[in-house]
């Protein structure tokens, strides 16, 4: 089952703060405040207030515990995720790992190619993480266009990472 869904249904902790819905009345100051936060990630802080406040409708904030595997290798994959806090790890390979932290984002592989998720990522301590589920993947890439070059720029470098990695 895939985390959004799980998050949704109660069985993953979430950030109360940023998506609770308490009443009608505090919607825009809620999202204020979750926009406030989204420009705060660097990725994000170029971004205006009409791209903030969509990002800030189709992602989720969430959080899980350290030891949570986020995707594994071979696996289909639904989910986009950027760091917010916390650090997870990407075993690359059985003898390369790589550690991820704040503003770092995993998960954009299946997503782009629809192809299984080419690696395992494991949340290393407790992690607050912002998701973005495969449907939302593409609103946020029209409606962030730069993002687009920054991800070419990420898959780019990890391209070469695997190819040492593999290299004789
Ligand atoms: P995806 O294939 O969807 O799921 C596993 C994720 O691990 C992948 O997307 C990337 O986001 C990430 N990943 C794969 N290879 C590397 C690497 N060499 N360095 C960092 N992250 C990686």
């Amino acid at each position: 089952m895939e985390l959004v869904s799980r998050m949704m249904e109660g069985s993953l902790p979430y950030d109360i703060g940023v998506v609770s819905e308490s009443t009608e009345h505090d919607a825009p100051r809620r999202r204020d405040a979750k926009t406030d936060r989204l420009q705060a990630i660097p990725m994000f802080q170029a971004c205006s207030q009409r791209q903030l406040t969509a990002l800030a409708r189709i992602a989720e904030v969430v959080e899980v515990p350290a030891g949570k595997v986020l995707a594994r290798a071979g696996e289909a994959g639904q989910e986009f995720f950027l760091i917010m806090d916390g650090t997870a790890h990407v075993e690359v390979t059985p003898k390369k790992q790589v550690q991820l932290g704040p503003g770092a984002f995993f998960g954009e592989m299946s997503l782009i190619d629809g192809g299984p998720r080419s690696a395992t990522v494991v949340a290393e301590t407790p992690l607050r993480l912002l998701v973005i589920n495969r449907r939302n993947f593409s609103t946020l890439l029209t409606e962030i266009p730069d993002l687009t070059l920054n991800l070419l720029e990420v898959l780019s470098k990890r391209v070469r990472q695997a190819e040492r990695a593999v290299a004789p």
